[in-house]
């Protein structure tokens, strides 16, 4: 098996639908803003089985330093791929059409077994999910946690302007 490119550290991005694709978009756009390059696409745990092997068993030698890997309802692909690669998942619990309330996707993703980590954000957490995967890019590419140290600035920035917004009401 060979190394990871941390050359170009490469994030994979994987949904079970494309109408997972609306909260998906949001890891995608901050990873560009980071300039991280992405591979996007859909990959189904329970429709395309053999596929998601494939993607999960090949990921690191195309390139993948990370996964993040988005499902709703029984969302078991997060957790499947996990199962498969070495590489680390973080998965996206996503409030879908056949979901009971997002719950679901939730404890679907959240409690795996000892063994198999999945790094799980908020519903429909995708923004938070590539931040985090930036993150762990940032723990051995400069220039990345440089331009995350930028962006916690701006949230910084942020709340002193609502507080001085407050203070001038
Ligand atoms: C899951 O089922 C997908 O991740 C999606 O969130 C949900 C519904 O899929 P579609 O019926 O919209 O294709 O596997």
């Amino acid at each position: 098996m060979s190394k990871p490119s941390i050359s170009s550290p490469k994030v994979g991005i994987i949904m079970g639908s494309s109408s997972d694709l609306d909260v998906m978009q949001q890891a995608a756009d901050i990873l560009e803003e980071f300039d991280i390059d992405i591979e996007v696409s859909v990959v189904s745990a329970h429709r395309t089985p053999e596929a998601m092997m494939e993607y999960a068993a090949t990921a690191r030698d195309r390139g993948l330093v990370v996964i993040i890997a988005g499902a709703g309802g029984a969302a078991h692909l997060p957790g499947m791929v996990a199962s498969v690669t070495t590489l680390p998942v973080i998965g996206v619990p996503i409030r879908s059409s056949n979901s009971i309330d997002g719950w679901d996707s939730v404890l679907s993703i959240l409690q795996m077994p000892a063994g198999i980590p999945v790094a799980t954000v908020a519903l429909d957490g995708a923004k938070n999910a590539g931040i985090l995967a930036a993150e762990i890019i940032g723990t051995f590419d400069a220039e990345v946690a440089d331009k995350l140290a930028n962006y916690k600035d701006l949230l910084k920035n942020k709340v002193q302007r609502m507080n001085e917004k407050i203070e001038t009401n």
